[in-house]
């Protein structure tokens, strides 16, 4: 059953995706090197809104320069060199193993308060399970804040649906196809509505129970990719800014262990996405077929290891 949060607890890496895969919840307080992470979010982004509050900035500015602004700064970030740096200290610091750790860029993340900026480059995420996009049930994510955030404006999870499956659209979804769709397109641009066809569920869902974690700045909030989670409704007046990445641990890829899959019906996988915490190479082919289908034939192979 999950029904745990473990709050700054000393096991292992190994004992810890066992627990995770199993639907149970971590969260960390800050560390050296998180702290170090955030300040250096923290410089790009303050440096990107060019002395505004970043937090209150969406006041003073049309929707349009918005979304401009953070096309910039979002991949800015990604493909920072320094913000792979960052993520080696991180692991090293979470007890993972560099050489049998993979992990893929970590994305910048904003949800603007009160619908001002919901699509497009600050999707609103709706509930979903990241297994429904094509990735593994080995894949673990992790979440920090970059500022303080509060319960409404933060990120939630919806325990009950730990082991009941939820009807939703994950059998359109094609991974390839979807890199394919979206090459070369800004989503910049997309102000309104989002025409991209994103996997959710196709049933009501019942949003309570929930769990909000609210940690400090460079907290860290570790979670399985089979968790269903969504963005809350931003009410609080303030932009959240938030990083997120997902890892891949070599030897549970190989041995198939992960969480278990109870409904989703996505083609393709993210595996060619990961790049190995020590020396920034890929997952070997071999392991990469184990998660992969006759779409990998079919279909045009494209994927893009730095997409934003
Ligand atoms: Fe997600």
């Amino acid at each position: 059953m999950n029904n745990t949060v473990y709050y700054d607890s000393p096991v292992s890496d190994d004992v810890r995706r066992r627990r995770l895969y199993d639907g149970q919840l971590f969260v960390y307080s800050p560390r050296p090197s998180t702290t170090a992470f955030i300040a250096f979010a923290r410089s790009m982004i303050e440096e990107a809104f060019e002395g505004l509050d970043p937090r209150t900035a969406q006041k003073n500015m049309p929707v349009e320069r918005y979304a401009e602004l953070l096309g910039k700064l979002k991949p800015a970030f990604i493909h920072h060199p320094e913000s792979k740096r960052h993520l080696q200290n991180i692991f090293n610091e979470f007890d993972c193993d560099l050489s049998k750790t993979y992990f893929d860029v970590p994305r910048m993340r904003s949800s603007t308060s009160d619908g001002y900026l919901t699509t497009g480059i600050a999707f609103a995420w709706h509930p979903h399970r990241d297994t429904w996009y094509s990735a593994p049930g080995c894949q673990i994510n992790w979440w920090l804040p970059i500022y303080e955030i509060e319960s409404d404006n933060a990120m939630a999870f919806h325990p009950r649906y730990w082991n009941q499956p939820i009807k939703n659209s994950s059998a359109g979804y094609n991974y390839y196809n979807w890199n394919k769709l979206h090459r070369g397109q800004s989503v910049t641009k997309i102000i309104k509505e989002d025409p991209r066809p994103l996997p959710r569920a196709t049933e009501e869902i019942e949003l309570d129970p929930q769990i909000r974690i609210i940690c400090p700045p460079g907290g860290m909030i570790l979670f399985s990719a089979a968790h269903l989670h969504s963005s809350v409704p931003n009410t609080s007046g303030l932009t959240r800014f938030s990083i997120d990445f997902r890892t891949i641990n070599l030897e549970d890829a190989v041995a198939r262990k992960g969480s278990a899959n109870i409904d989703a019906a996505c083609t393709g996988t993210v595996m060619r996405d990961f790049l190995r915490g020590s020396d920034f190479s890929r997952l070997p082919d071999d392991v990469v077929a184990l998660y992969d289908d006759e779409t990998v034939k079919t279909g045009e192979l494209i994927y893009d290891p730095n997409r934003a």
